[in-house]
């Protein structure tokens, strides 16, 4: 990795508190900054470097999976972090960041290798870019990269009017589009598993799959973020990046050998493969909820419409559960089911695999009969692999009886590096393979696009689910229809 300059705008803001400082210190401590490391961070405020410096430090100790085992450590990790006042829109503030950034080059004998992280709301996104060029921050002799934050767009239209802004000033090489979902550990093992063992790779087709349950459920409702999620909703909060995402990552063939051109690419085969829908037929396949008042872990919570700052009559979706196809050789016939919602029972991200019946289960008797195999990925809160077989139970009149192989990962979950500073590691490095490529986002909006218009015109009903459960009764008939259930719904 080369020493680079990382820029931050949005240094003030939640996301770079919670999330980008502490992996910043985690990658400090694991030796995997290159040195010398200078961040300038960017915002309205009128902070001087040492408040900058003692809010990083406090962020840090607050919210970094590591406690920083002392202070000279901290000291040294902020301690080439530097504070520029700026307003988004303001040209002349560009040209002073310039000067400071170049300054701050110059001091530390680094390369001008210049890192550009967005962690601001996505009206910024084009004013940010555009000013970079302008301002000449852009023209160094070194790299420039874009890492920037969800939502890329509203829609196709939109996101597609952000990308020829964006691809003005950046090539499409420079831009790291983050779904913090690619930076999960597992997530990031999903293809490796597949292409390192047979045993996987050998199962995995619709020669033995029976069907795939990718479900992300939340036990969180709305928060405080009322006023973005009212006109988001699930299926782009969620659905349309991270859920998506998962899918690419659970039906990739990777080939032994990959690179991140590869594996981006593969993905892109697999959202291109997805049977599109039509408006009319999206009620067929999708299911569309939202929460109304119930009980999560014990605790009485308000439904959707009573949240403060929700509109009372509003029609968002806060649950989606999806049938998808994907039509290539490897999958034709598998139906993959995705669901996710807010206000659920408990917090999950988990993918299922089960395998087609183990026995010719129409000839036996009912005491012979086996349940399926499967394979179970937990993402999050713990990551972790299983795999249900059958085994019989010698004393109970000897029936099948499902036993689980547990595969445990680590010994200590704070062990495990979090998705930040797996993916701004990466960027750092210049290695896009868990970075969205345009195309993947590009075809997702666009299997998206469909849903978003019937559901804006109400062609799909909005089916109420008890905060605390698993979602609308329409989600379990989804799968009912195919003769399947959402397995582990307890
Ligand atoms: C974010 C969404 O992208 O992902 C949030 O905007 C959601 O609404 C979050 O809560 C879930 O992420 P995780 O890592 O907690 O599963």
């Amino acid at each position: 990795m080369e020493p680079a300059t990382f820029v931050l705008f949005g240094a003030t803001g939640d996301l770079a508190k919670r999330k980008i400082y502490p992996a910043l210190y985690n990658l400090f401590v694991d030796g995997k900054l290159a040195q010398p490391f200078s961040l300038i961070g960017l915002g309205r405020r009128e902070w001087s470097d040492e408040l900058f410096q003692s809010n990083v430090e406090q962020a840090v100790r607050q919210f970094s999976r590591r406690t920083p085992s002392d202070d000279a450590s901290l000291r040294q990790f902020v301690s080439n972090f530097r504070f520029c006042v700026l307003d988004i829109g303001q040209q002349d503030d560009y040209r002073k960041l310039l000067k400071l950034v170049e300054q701050r080059e110059e001091e530390l004998g680094l390369p001008d290798n210049r890192l550009f992280y967005l962690s601001v709301g996505p009206e910024f996104f084009e004013p940010i870019a555009s000013n970079i060029q302008e301002s000449g921050l852009g023209s160094a002799r070194g790299w420039k990269r874009l890492v920037i934050e969800k939502p890329f767009g509203h829609d196709l239209q939109s996101a597609r009017d952000l990308n020829r802004k964006l691809s003005e000033t950046f090539a499409e090489e420079e831009i790291f589009r983050i779904d913090h979902y690619l930076g999960k550990p597992m997530v990031q093992k999903l293809g490796a598993l597949q292409q390192a063992n047979p045993v996987i790779q050998a199962l995995w087709s619709n020669r033995y799959v029976a069907n795939v349950q990718i479900t992300a459920s939340e036990t969180v409702g709305v928060e405080e973020r009322a006023g973005y999620y009212d006109h988001i909703g699930a299926v782009r909060d969620m659905f349309q990046n991270h859920m998506l995402q998962l899918l690419m990552m659970t039906a990739i063939h990777l080939p032994h050998e990959s690179s991140s051109e590869k594996v981006r690419f593969k993905k892109k085969n697999v959202i291109e493969a997805v049977q599109p829908l039509q408006k009319q037929d999206v009620r067929a396949q999708v299911v569309r909820g939202q929460y109304a008042e119930g009980s999560v872990q014990g605790k009485p919570v308000a439904g959707y419409l009573s949240e403060p700052g929700i509109a009372p009559d509003s029609r968002n979706d806060t649950f989606i559960a999806a049938r998808l196809l994907i039509e290539d050789s490897y999958w034709r016939g598998v139906p993959f089911y995705i669901r996710t919602g807010k206000r659920m029972k408990e917090k999950s991200t988990r993918i299922v695999v089960e395998f087609k019946e183990p026995l010719a289960q129409a000839t036996v008797s009912s005491e012979d009969r086996a349940a399926p195999n499967l394979l179970i990925f937990e993402i999050g809160p713990n990551e972790g692999i299983t795999l249900q077989i059958n085994s019989k139970d010698l004393e109970n009149k000897g029936e099948f009886r499902p036993v689980h192989i547990d595969l445990d990962l680590h010994d200590r979950q704070e062990d495990v590096p979090e998705a930040y500073e797996n993916l701004i590691g990466d960027a750092l490095r210049g290695d896009a393979t868990f970075f969205a490529h345009w195309d993947e986002v590009e075809l997702s909006w666009q299997w998206v696009q469909p849903i978003l218009d019937a559901f804006e015109e109400n062609l799909v009903p909005l089916q109420t689910y008890a905060a605390g459960s698993y979602g609308p009764a329409g989600s379990d008939a989804l799968l009912a229809e195919d003769g399947y259930h959402w397995w582990f719904d307890v």
